[in-house]
């Protein structure tokens, strides 16, 4: 079984991608390649939608966490799906505003936003600041004043949630640097104070408790946790919080292994919560946002490479190297993280090896994984990674100097580079002899 639904095997045996042929991809474009299913990534998209409007009647914004995959392609297509826009730094809103993104739409989060990146946000009217500590705060107050703006912000609360997700990639609990701790009144205080400030209009509420998680409970409990400590500002404070963020975080289907629930189920759940808490401690029920990112872009992806040479270690284990590796997807070297494997030229035989697929980086941690099952696999064959759409390109570096692959974009049988390959001119570009 294929991890995404618009992966197939035509009749010549190859893996096909949004009905298109890899191998004939890889022969026309070059590898290592990034291939994105577009229409998978709008399916995507309009199902998020669609699910918030079904179960929260419209009253919400879903923003693409655009750390997951990012370039002018990317947030173009956000724009025409009617979607906002996560971005974390300077580089990903000056992305966002480069395609003419509306800035209302925007949500700027860092926990080490710089002056300039708030300068920056300000003066080109983001929607949503989302602010992380005091420092912050103040800052953006006086910055705001300066610019003579009112800044619109969130605050990123940590609502103390274990989310049962991989140690690097959860974020919600107590001990993180993202966030105003709940248990501590760290977060109590800093809302007073946002109150306070002249030049800051505190319009909402974030958390965000991890990443690639399967388990909808612990989003429902977000949700609680944050509504509770809303409905305790109105009633202490007299301030109506108007709209609560509740970030990303669904987990997607690398391997078999992998169940991820239905994202419906999840707004239909997170929803039903909202209107439960909301009733009963009569507090307007807020503007929501969510912040999908790896669901959106990961399962559109896949990464095609050649396969250069094999070793076999007796009794240990073969290797099958391949022309990109850490450079291009980092994720197995940081996490360990699983993907499945096919010869995209021989997808229809069964899989009857049990390879380490390994990278061409001068580092023995270079590998795309470790006891993948795969079909016979020789030099020359084109190796298929699947669901590498988010968090490859995003995180991709040139180590050892070799250039970043290109990305193409599918779409009605039809391919179009959405960003250029690297070429050893872009390496060197910024050293000065
Ligand atoms: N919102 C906020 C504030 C976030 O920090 C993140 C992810 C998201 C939304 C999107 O989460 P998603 O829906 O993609 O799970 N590099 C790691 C993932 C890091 C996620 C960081 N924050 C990986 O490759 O697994």
């Amino acid at each position: 079984m294929l991890v995404s639904k618009n992966l197939a095997v035509n009749e010549q045996g190859h893996l096909t991608v949004g009905g298109m042929d890899t191998v004939e991809l890889a022969k026309e474009y070059g590898t290592p390649l990034y291939i994105m299913d577009e229409g998978l990534i709008r399916e995507h998209c309009r199902s998020f939608r669609e699910s918030m409007d079904k179960y929260y009647g419209g009253q919400g914004l879903v923003c693409y966490a655009s750390k997951a995959f990012c370039c002018k392609a990317m947030c173009r297509i956000m724009l025409e799906e009617g979607l906002g826009l996560d971005v974390v730094s300077e580089g990903e809103l000056y992305t966002a505003l480069s395609v003419g993104f509306p800035p209302e739409k925007l949500c700027f989060h860092g926990n080490n936003k710089t002056d300039h990146e708030l300068s920056y946000a300000l003066e080109n009217g983001v929607g949503r600041i989302i602010v992380d500590n005091i420092y912050e705060l103040e800052r953006l107050d006086r910055l705001a004043e300066k610019t003579g703006r009112t800044a619109n912000i969130m605050y990123r609360i940590k609502p103390g949630i274990d989310a049962h997700t991989h140690n690097f990639i959860m974020t919600g609990q107590i001990d993180s640097k993202f966030g105003f701790a709940l248990e501590t009144g760290e977060a109590y205080e800093a809302v007073k104070k946002a109150i306070e400030c002249s030049h800051i209009n505190l319009v909402g509420l974030h958390c965000h408790i991890g990443s690639q998680i399967f388990d909808i409970d612990p989003f429902v409990k977000a949700a609680e946790v944050m509504l509770t400590f809303i409905a305790k500002i109105k009633d202490e404070l007299g301030f109506e919080v108007k709209e609560l963020n509740l970030g990303g975080g669904f987990g997607i289907r690398y391997t078999e292994e992998d169940a991820p629930v239905g994202y419906d189920r999840y707004m239909e759940k997170v929803s039903e919560k909202v209107k439960e808490v909301c009733a009963e401690k009569n507090v307007k029920l807020p503007f929501i946002l969510i912040e999908p990112g790896r669901s959106i872009a990961a399962p559109a992806g896949i990464t095609l490479y050649t396969v250069g040479g094999r070793k076999e270690i007796p009794n240990i284990r073969t290797y099958v190297s391949v022309d990109g590796g850490m450079g291009d997807n980092p994720r197995y070297a940081l996490y360990q993280s699983k993907y499945d494997v096919e010869v995209a030229n021989k997808a229809n035989l069964p899989k009857t090896e049990t390879v380490t697929v390994a990278g061409k980086c001068c580092e023995t941690g270079d590998l795309i994984g470790e006891g993948m099952p795969i079909q016979p696999v020789e030099p020359g064959d084109i190796l298929a990674v699947l669901a590498t759409g988010a968090y490859n390109y995003s995180m991709s570096s040139n180590y050892n100097r070799i250039p970043k692959p290109p990305v193409v974009m599918i779409r009605d049988g039809k391919s179009k580079v959405v960003v250029k390959r690297e070429t050893f001119e872009d390496i060197v570009r910024n050293d000065i002899d």
